[in-house]
């Protein structure tokens, strides 16, 4: 199987050859960074227009790189969801115009699961089910019980902040350009992460919930005091660091340990991170259930990863090229197939 993916869920423009459920062939992302770094965050406006002006291209760039026609493929994937409303109708649009034209089936991802499936790209084998996933990125935090390709249910999710929302905020905090999470990543490697002791979440019994807004509320109030104004930004980002990480390997061993899993996985951008790879291997090492974590050009957004989703999902995914919408608050679970 040869798909063609595309994932505008977001601001990174992307695209992908993907066959046979393992090899990229191609692996196109147009990153939008230097038209939002201005604004400090994503202007939604922006990242639609750029979207539109950059797609055609990118899906011809992906096609070239990966030497293949539209006459090779055997379907269309395309993010149908959750993201912004305004990016996701220009991929969506696109892949049901390709689609239309080219009888070519079409499947509409979640975006979410794309992360889930990061993992498998370009590896002998798949983990096993049931797998634990943590799923960290600037839209979400979640862990997800994946009992097979289509059955993935949330078990914990944040109750505020995704984790790489607290990662952009701070680094904002401390004169980072956006998005901040590689420039804390960076900055805290001369830090000490024992530094400062910024608050861990703690959610009720029972619950595996996390919360990042508090630890970023915490470095704001710090950064005002003298000890802040005096403290080293190397410090102050290893130690938020340390506090984001503790709480995610946290519900991460918590939830191993409530039902066993043959494997887990770590996803979305924040997965980027060095201390939290660090941290979720270790943890791997101790408990020695299998981690995989891709590499960081799969971590954050990539149209691979959305292709490596509708191939495992297949028929649950299949959609109709005149039906198809984007939408931006898509539910996680996968419906029932309507007969
Ligand atoms: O998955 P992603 O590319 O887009 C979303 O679907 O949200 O994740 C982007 C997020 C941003 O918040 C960015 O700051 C964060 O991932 N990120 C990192 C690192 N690289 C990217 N956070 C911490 N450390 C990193 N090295
Ligand atoms: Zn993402």
């Amino acid at each position: 199987m040869l798909f063609l993916g595309i994932d505008t869920s977001c601001d990174d423009t992307a695209t992908a050859v993907f066959r046979d459920g393992r090899a990229v062939l191609a692996n196109v992302s147009t990153n939008q960074d230097a038209f939002h770094a201005k604004f400090g965050g994503i202007v939604p406006e922006i990242a639609s227009r750029q979207h539109l002006a950059l797609l055609s291209a990118a899906v011809q760039d992906a096609l070239e790189r990966a030497e293949v026609s539209f006459g090779d493929l055997d379907g269309i994937a395309v993010t149908a969801g959750p993201g912004l409303i305004g990016s996701l109708v220009i991929g969506v649009a696109s892949a049901k115009a390709l689609a239309y034209a080219t009888g070519l089936p079409l499947y509409g991802v979640n975006h979410l699961h794309g992360h889930i499936f990061a993992p498998f790209l370009e590896r002998d084998e798949d983990p096993e089910y049931p797998f634990l996933a943590l799923l960290v990125s600037g839209g979400h935090s979640q862990l997800v019980h994946v009992a097979s390709p289509v059955d993935l249910r949330v078990i914990a999710r944040t109750r505020d902040d995704a984790a790489g929302e607290a990662f952009d905020k701070t680094a904002r905090l401390l004169g980072l350009p956006f998005p901040g999470g590689p420039g804390i990543d960076r900055l805290a490697t001369a830090g000490d992460p024992t530094a400062i002791p910024f608050p861990r979440y703690r959610a009720e019994r029972g619950s595996l919930d996390m919360s990042f807004s508090g630890i970023k509320t915490s470095v704001r109030y710090f950064l005002e005091t003298p000890a802040g104004r005096a403290a080293r930004p190397a410090d102050v980002a290893a130690s938020f660091q340390a506090a984001v990480v503790d709480v995610l390997v946290d519900r991460l061993a918590r939830a191993a340990q409530e039902q066993p899993y043959r494997a887990a996985v770590l996803s979305g951008g924040v997965a980027a991170n060095s201390a939290l790879r660090a941290a979720c291997l270790a943890w791997s090492e101790r408990t020695g259930v299998p981690l995989l974590i891709p590499p960081p050009r799969y971590c954050t957004d990539n149209a691979a990863m959305i292709a490596a989703a509708a191939d495992r999902q297949g028929s649950a995914v299949l959609a109709d090229p005149r039906r198809l919408a984007a939408d931006p608050n898509l539910a996680f679970a996968l419906q029932p197939a309507v007969a």
